[in-house]
């Protein structure tokens, strides 16, 4: 490991299922303290890119390195005994539970005689999600009750707390609301400044664009750049995810057709 290697880096990975195609050509990095945004339309690669890292695929080509050291995961347990966590589009959450319970949710303390250590786990989670800027007023409150981001929130801090270094969010704000979404983007900016490196997947530049560092943009499972904020002016990013020249080309092929 060197100091100036980033916590995790990508060069030139392809995943291909059989005769597909699914990834090819895919670089970017995320440090310390910054974010990065992988950003695309529907099927565009975005969730096998991000199983990849996460450990539920293994690349098929190119190689996989965490704070300098190649790696490669045979399972999502594996990856996130390196730091990795992922907080997936579909949460895995019991919505009849507690915050408190889903919070712990398989990895609940115990006291010597095997009882769960609830008042420290009350109290840890509720201290933990206000580090995150999320004030709860009551633990005991059904994870179902709370809103998309609020959920969201409990999941992110979730995976500070158990050891993350890197975070991977698929397209957490997708299902959401302005508002909501805005909730969700300021939990990515906590979870930065507390010295995470954030993976974030989104279709909406407006998302990525004043919380991400960086942009990997894929396009049908290919890389169209993978740019630092200064090299990617705003507009740019609006117009390559609006399509285009995709867009243009196909304007003119429905305007032809008359
Ligand atoms: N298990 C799989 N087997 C075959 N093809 C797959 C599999 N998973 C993903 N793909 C291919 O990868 C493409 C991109 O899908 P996905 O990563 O879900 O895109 P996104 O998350 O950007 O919408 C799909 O259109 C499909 O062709
Ligand atoms: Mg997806």
């Amino acid at each position: 490991m060197t100091d100036s290697a980033p916590l995790l880096e990508v060069r030139d990975i392809a995943k291909h299922f059989g005769n597909i195609t699914a990834l090819q050509g895919i670089s970017t990095s995320v440090n310390a303290g910054e974010v990065t945004c992988v950003l695309g339309d529907n099927g565009a690669g975005k969730s096998t890119f991000i199983k990849t890292l996460a450990g539920v695929h293994q690349q098929s080509e190119g190689q996989y390195l965490v704070e300098g050291e190649e790696v490669r995961f045979g399972s999502p347990r594996e990856a996130l005994s390196k730091g990795i966590a992922t907080v997936y589009q579909d949460l895995a959450m019991a919505p009849l539970m507690s915050i408190w319970r889903n919070f712990f949710l398989g990895s609940e303390p115990r006291n010597a005689i095997g009882m769960m250590k609830t008042a420290f786990m009350k109290r840890t989670a509720r201290e933990e999600m206000a580090k995150m800027g999320i004030d709860i007023r009551d633990p005991e409150q059904p994870v179902g009750t709370l809103s998309g981001g609020e959920r969201q929130s409990v999941a992110i801090a979730r995976a500070v707390y158990f050891g993350a270094k890197v975070l991977i969010l698929d397209e957490p704000t997708s299902a959401l609301g302005v508002k909501q979404s805005g909730v969700v983007l300021k939990y990515i900016i906590a979870a930065r400044d507390r010295g995470l490196g954030v993976i974030f997947i989104t279709h909406n530049p407006h998302h990525a664009y004043p919380v991400g560092d960086r942009f990997l943009i894929l396009n049908r499972g290919r890389s169209m750049g993978n740019f630092a904020k200064s090299d990617l002016p705003r507009d740019e990013l609006v117009k390559m995810m609006a399509g285009g020249a995709e867009l243009d080309a196909l304007t003119h092929e429905l305007e032809g057709s008359r």
